[in-house]
């Protein structure tokens, strides 16, 4: 029986945030204990913006480091840059012809991104989620940790898969449908300034965005100036996003459930349930930063890493591309095996 598979994919663009913690990498070190577990550094994905080259091989070695430093062990899980193995690309053209335009043209992230470009809208940046679907599909994954904002991304992967094998399986489940694994708290971290709004580093405002790799007096600053809302009470509501984002971020990085952090600050101000954030926020991500900065520093053993990441992923990879070359009739004949 194959092990249970799970696949997660990361751009190596701007700092990682308390969100990108909370959302995704805190899952990632999880999903090492429950299965087998492969996480790509999407370096294509990265292209469909403007960027600078170099920058981008620079934010690569960040995120490989920051990975590493939370928890991300290469003995126990792939980790690996998504350029270094050519089926995701080439899997992306394949998975073109049974991907709809119209439906891509409708993606909110397309929606959103492409409205923000001034200059030149990518055909990149519109076939985004066929090379995300490719990512994954190419590793027959069954599981997908992502944070809320991936949740279409993860629908259309889902119907690509389905309809592939409707169209070329031939009966069968050549591709397997994932699923996504969003969590149940902190699948949306917001931004602390202005909590209508997701924490990013693009679309949201410095101050309400914790990096992970902030020192932690600028961790305190920020949590202690974090936007409330009129009342008094500790208490989830959608009247009170701040504070109700504040209930989500403790009750996440503890692992406990937000109602046990209600109870515990039922009778806190808000100042104090501010600053018992912070103090844990600061807690969970110092020794990240810590090792980071030791990580960091050596740039040959970061390659090594990746490229020993890469050679795994592409064995697994290789495989389920000559299955889908078979069907899909592309390429010379599959060769039969000779009679022993
Ligand atoms: P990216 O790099 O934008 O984000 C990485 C992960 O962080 C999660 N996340 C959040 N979670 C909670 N609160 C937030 N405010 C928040 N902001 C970000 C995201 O949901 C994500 O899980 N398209 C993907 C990368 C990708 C991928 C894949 C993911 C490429 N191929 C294959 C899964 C499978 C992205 O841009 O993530």
């Amino acid at each position: 029986m194959t092990p249970m598979r799970i696949f997660s994919g990361i751009q190596p663009t701007g700092s990682k945030h308390l969100g990108n913690y909370i959302g995704a990498i805190a899952q990632y070190v999880e999903g090492q204990d429950r299965g087998e577990a492969l996480y790509c550094l999407v370096d294509l994905h990265a292209t469909t913006l403007p960027y600078e080259p170099v920058e981008l091989r620079r934010s690569l070695y960040d995120l490989t480091a920051l990975l590493l430093a939370a928890g991300v062990d290469p003995e126990r899980c792939i980790l690996f840059r998504q350029g270094d193995v050519q089926e995701h690309t080439e899997l992306c053209w394949l998975l073109c012809s049974v991907t709809e335009l119209g439906r891509l043209q409708r993606m909110h992230q397309f929606r959103d991104k492409s409205l923000a470009q001034r200059e030149l809208v990518s055909a990149g940046l519109l076939l985004y989620p066929v090379l995300q679907a490719a990512d994954v599909l190419a590793y027959r994954a069954h599981e997908v940790p992502v944070g809320e904002d991936q949740r279409e991304h993860l629908e259309l992967m889902r119907d690509v898969a389905r309809r592939f094998n409707a169209r070329f399986g031939e009966g069968q489940e050549v591709l397997v449908v994932p699923e996504h694994r969003i969590p149940t708290v902190g699948a949306r971290i917001m931004d602390l300034q202005a909590p209508e709004r997701k924490m990013s580093t693009t679309g949201g405002t410095e101050q309400g965005t914790v990096l992970v790799l902030d020192p932690p007096a600028a961790i305190e600053k920020k949590f202690k100036s974090a936007v409330t809302d009129s009342g008094s009470e500790i208490k989830r509501d959608p009247q009170k996003p701040g504070i109700s984002n504040l209930i989500d971020i403790l009750a996440a990085v503890r692992g406990v459930g937000t109602e046990a952090i209600e109870m515990e600050f039922s009778s806190a101000r808000y100042g104090e349930f501010k600053l018992a954030v912070a103090a844990a926020v600061v807690e969970r991500l110092q020794p990240v930063r810590e090792r980071y900065e030791l990580l960091r520093a050596d740039e040959p053993e970061l390659e090594r890493i990746l490229a020993q990441g890469a050679e795994k992923a592409r064995e697994i990879a290789s495989q389920t591309l000559i299955d889908v070359r078979h069907h899909m009739g592309v390429g010379p004949p599959r060769r039969v095996q000779p009679l022993p």
